[in-house]
């Protein structure tokens, strides 16, 4: 007997004809977000699931999924899945590090490049037919090439988007709740500060730390205080690690120049002070979104599904407690 596994959401028909060659598989190309329930009764039944960040996976729902045996996370992030909870109901968890570096470090340059030079006031202003003249004072914006660059997390995407700074040659300063080792330091011309050095000195503070209990609101008002009046905050990390309150407030009172940010708290939601302010620009959590990305991905996900539930062995196992025989 073929065992089962469940698609959350809408994935690429690579991922699909991965899975379909060892598994009897029912998917939701219909992409509806699943609720608590419907989940529950989906993966009821089910050995394996393929899931995505808008799945809440916690003990409720495992109580209710006997059967399952491994929850494969199309994404890096897994503060979706309670770790905890997939140990004590013995379910492997795996998610797809790596291989969204290089695409979501690209979207944290583009996030920079468009708030640091309004690029998102400049379109709105030309497609509202408000363009009557040049003017030479005109969207001044902040320079990017020789700024410094405060990067709180140099993790596999921080080094990254440290390397691609060398292009504009800035200064590069990283915080970090670990310092880097050197040579990582010297592949990224970056330089370890302390944070309160970090936010009062970058004229552009990246933020590319996961999401945790220990990690909630780690930029909040006291951190945006310490930045220059000329200053933006890029964030792509995780919805909760910026205070999204405290971000509007600093932004409204010209605390910090502008902001550009794809991920929010509470996501798809979003704190209504965003949409009021010219000086932000906002993206629906689509840093690793090329095609080429989400779909290595997708596969990537399901060749974990295969290897979780037909060795108990997978790739990027995040809690190899639970490893079966
Ligand atoms: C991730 O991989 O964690 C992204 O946020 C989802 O694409």
């Amino acid at each position: 007997m073929k065992k089962k596994v469940f698609v959350t959401r809408e994935v690429f028909a690579e991922a699909l004809d991965v899975l379909a060659s060892h598994f009897e598989v029912t998917d939701n190309q219909a992409d509806k977000v699943l609720t608590a329930e419907e989940l529950a009764l989906a993966l009821a039944d089910k050995e394996g699931a393929l899931t995505n960040v808008t799945d809440r996976i916690d003990s409720d729902l495992l109580l209710r999924c006997p059967r399952l045996q491994a929850v494969c996370n199309i994404a890096v992030g897994y503060n979706n899945i309670d770790l905890e909870a997939c140990n004590t109901h013995g379910v492997m968890a795996t998610n797809t590090p790596g291989i969204l570096d290089d695409t979501t470090a690209d979207f944290a340059w583009a996030l920079i490049l468009a708030t640091a030079r309004r690029l998102n006031e400049a379109e709105a202003y030309i497609r509202e037919g408000r363009w009557d003249k040049w003017r030479l004072k005109q969207f001044l914006g902040l320079d990017v090439h020789h700024a410094t660059l405060g990067i709180v997390g140099l993790g596999r995407i921080g080094q990254v988007v440290a390397r691609r700074a060398l292009g504009f040659e800035m200064e590069v300063l990283y915080h970090d709740v670990r310092r880097a080792p050197t040579e990582v330091e010297a592949a990224c011309r970056a330089r370890y500060v302390t944070r309160e050095e970090l936010f009062g000195r970058a004229d552009i503070v990246t933020i590319h730390i996961p999401y945790s209990r220990e990690t909630h609101h780690a930029v909040g008002a006291a951190e945006l205080s310490l930045m220059k009046k000329s200053a933006i905050l890029i964030h792509e990390a995780r919805g909760g690690v910026v205070d999204d309150a405290a971000l509007v407030e600093a932004l409204r009172r010209g605390g910090i120049a502008g902001a550009g940010l794809d991920v929010f708290e509470g996501e798809p939601a979003l704190h209504p002070g965003f949409l009021e302010l010219p000086n932000v620009v906002l993206a629906p959590h689509i840093a690793s979104s090329s095609e080429k990305t989400r779909c290595r991905m997708a596969v990537m996900a399901a060749e974990n599904c295969v290897a979780a539930l037909t060795t108990g062995n997978p790739p990027n196992l995040l809690n190899p407690a639970v490893q079966r025989k």
